[in-house]
């Protein structure tokens, strides 16, 4: 990577960590939030790894627009769907900021209509909000995203997986935020 790159990144990567720490102060321990951010350079390096010209990238969930914006820099297309719009309006701060062509929208990234059941037919959507999809802001569909990346909290991941398999493409792929990251294929299922 050269070298204005990759001082960029680590400027947006110190600027994203204090955010979150001031984040956890002014409101985490106030009230309950779920947002906790990833270790930026786990991600980074997972990034680098899928780096191709010309993918596009969504991030669920993408809070201070962090990750997004680091896929822009490495040439990804790269969206973010967030629910907060107060972290949206970090994330887009952010993206100018850092002179990134990612793009926020303000909502939900679970599709209009979207239903998840467990397997033992439980609909609950864990720490996830409901709210109007965001996908028409974007002017996309989850089936247009090459990479799709989320950091679910404990026990959502299933639900991550299901909704990649059942509206992403067939030759996209659902990187999980954790330790290490996960990397799945997505597959549409039939009908
Ligand atoms: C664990 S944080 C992940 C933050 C960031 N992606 C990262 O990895 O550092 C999850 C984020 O998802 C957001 N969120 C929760 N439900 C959502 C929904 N249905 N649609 C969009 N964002 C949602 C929360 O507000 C929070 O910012």
């Amino acid at each position: 990577m050269e070298g204005a790159l990759q001082s960029k990144l680590t400027r947006l990567i110190a600027e994203g960590r204090e955010i979150a720490s001031a984040f956890e102060l002014d409101v985490r321990q106030k009230k309950w939030h779920s947002f906790i951010a990833a270790d930026y350079n786990v991600v980074l390096r997972q990034l680098l790894r899928l780096r191709r010209p010309g993918a596009s990238f969504l991030e669920c969930g993408s809070a201070t627009g962090v990750i997004a914006i680091m896929a822009d820099l490495l040439g990804f297309d790269a969206c973010g769907i967030e629910i907060d719009a107060d972290l949206v309006a970090v994330a887009r701060r952010l993206a100018d900021k850092y002179e990134s062509a990612a793009r926020f929208a303000l909502g939900s990234f679970l599709p209009t209509g979207y239903e998840y059941r467990d397997s033992t037919g439980d609909r609950r959507l864990g720490t996830l909000m409901q709210g109007k999809s965001a996908y028409p802001q974007l002017g996309r569909s989850l089936e247009d995203f090459d990479i799709v990346f989320a950091y679910p909290w404990e026990g959502e991941s299933a639900l991550l997986q299901d909704l990649v398999k059942r509206y992403a493409g067939s030759d996209a792929q659902l990187l999980l935020y954790g330790d290490p990251m996960e990397v799945y294929r997505g597959k549409r299922q039939a009908g």
